[in-house]
């Protein structure tokens, strides 16, 4: 301990010597700045003019980080909490280089530290900022039936993400309140939770999450939409899904969830290009179509169910998630139908009659080719089923 006093102090006073006879020699050069990712390795700069004879010592504060002369690493004295992560490159030194490796690099690391270098030309001394972040890598946004919130979280973020609550289209005004929590873990590591109220009707809204990491490095946004379908029983069922196009690697994923169960229909990969399919030829999805962004899934036979069933549409990017939660309620054949039932399906099948010969003659007149073959494809969708979401196309691409 006094030894190491006595070194901090021959290193102060030579230096503030030389500092008064000549400027250069003790010049504070600016701070480096680095930016050490959580548990990874991570470099500190440090530069000298080289010379025979180096003294190198790396402080954090009084904390001694590293320190070597006569030839060799003195670790008598190092500070406990850099015991066994600390190397200097002594291939590097002829070149001016006592740059610190910092191995596993933890939130505690974070701090200004001073490279001290003596040499036969004097002592060169140099500070290095290090500041330690630990990436936002993954992303969640949740909205289990039954209960009234659309649920946003991340975890093992540092320092703690900001993260926002939007919707599409615009909320109004104070509609927005969310219910933040954030959590340090045992490490520092932050884990956030945000909670916001469902408003208005199931399909009115498309949530969107944005998560910022605190230093403005990377921004991820998740966004959830949902709608109610009606399916009848015994019948093929097409949910659309449109996927974004500007995405090279990303992940699509069909689930089915059914009294609180969820199990993975098929999920496709961008980069290989494969389906890996679990319920073989009762699901579609064709993998040439999701390469111009449509990611509807083909069912086969829906058999009818009681419960609402959910098929949710998963796609999955760097920094970007989207989820189309499709909520499919049987209309019972005709045949067992009760009078009800009955009566909204002749609704239903004459609206839709109606809507698809006026938007046909709307399509025609305005002679525009491509707004025809959307909008009547748009329309034979429709019949499939009673897409309560209405015009989803601009809602998803605006909420990218
Ligand atoms: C380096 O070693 C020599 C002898 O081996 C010793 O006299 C000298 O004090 C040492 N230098 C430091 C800075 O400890
Ligand atoms: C110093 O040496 C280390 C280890 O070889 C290297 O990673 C670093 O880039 C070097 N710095 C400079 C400025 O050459
Ligand atoms: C939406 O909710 C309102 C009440 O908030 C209700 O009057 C309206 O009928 C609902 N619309 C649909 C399409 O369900
Ligand atoms: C694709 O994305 C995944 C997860 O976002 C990532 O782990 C992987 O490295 C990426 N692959 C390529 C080739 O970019
Ligand atoms: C998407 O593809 C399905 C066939 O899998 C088709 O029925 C549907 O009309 C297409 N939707 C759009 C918007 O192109």
């Amino acid at each position: 301990m006094l030894k190491a006093a006595v070194m901090a102090a021959a290193h102060i006073q030579p230096c503030s010597l030389i500092w008064i006879i000549t400027m250069a020699a003790c010049a504070k050069t600016p701070d480096v700045h680095v930016t050490c990712i959580f548990s990874m390795d991570c470099i500190l700069p440090c530069h000298f003019k080289p010379a025979e004879g180096e003294v190198i010592h790396w402080y954090r504060k009084k904390a001694l980080v590293h320190s070597f002369y006569n030839g060799s690493d003195v670790l008598e004295q190092q500070d406990e909490h850099y015991r066994g992560r600390t190397f200097l490159f002594q291939g590097q030194f002829a070149q001016g280089n006592a740059s610190l490796l910092l191995q596993r690099s933890g939130i505690e690391d974070k701090g200004r530290y001073r490279c001290h270098v003596r040499t036969a030309l004097g002592d060169q001394e140099s500070y290095t900022i290090a500041k330690v972040e630990a990436p936002i890598r993954t992303m969640q946004m949740t909205s289990p039936s039954g209960y009234e919130e659309v649920t946003c979280s991340s975890q093992d973020i540092y320092p703690a993400p900001q993260l926002f609550w939007s919707t599409d289209p615009p909320a109004p005004l104070g509609a927005i309140k969310p219910t933040t929590r954030k959590m340090a873990d045992t490490l520092g590591l932050y884990s956030v939770k945000s909670m916001q109220k469902r408003l208005g009707n199931l399909s009115d809204f498309t949530y969107i999450c944005t998560l910022n990491s605190y230093y403005g490095t990377q921004t991820w946004i998740a966004s959830l939409r949902e709608r109610a379908i009606f399916s009848v029983s015994g019948k093929g069922l097409t949910i659309p899904c449109l996927v974004p196009m500007k995405f090279h690697n990303f992940t699509l994923t069909w689930t089915l969830t059914r009294a609180s169960k969820t199990e993975v229909i098929l999920t496709y990969d961008s980069l290989t290009r494969q389906i890996s399919n679990r319920w073989k030829n009762k699901a579609r999805l064709d993998p040439n179509l999701v390469l111009t962004g449509n990611g509807s899934l083909w069912l086969q036979n829906l058999e009818q169910s009681a419960q609402t069933e959910t098929y949710t549409c998963a796609f999955s990017a760097f920094q970007i998630q989207q989820l189309v939660q499709n909520h499919v309620s049987f209309i019972a054949a005709i045949k067992g139908g009760n009078q009800s039932n009955l009566w909204i399906i002749a609704v239903v099948i004459a609206a839709l009659a109606l809507c698809t010969a006026g938007v046909i003659l709307y399509a025609k007149q305005r002679g525009d080719h491509s707004q025809l073959s959307r909008t009547t494809e748009d329309a034979t969708e429709i019949q499939h089923m009673m897409n309560e979401g209405g015009n989803n196309t601009q809602a998803n691409n605006q909420a990218l």
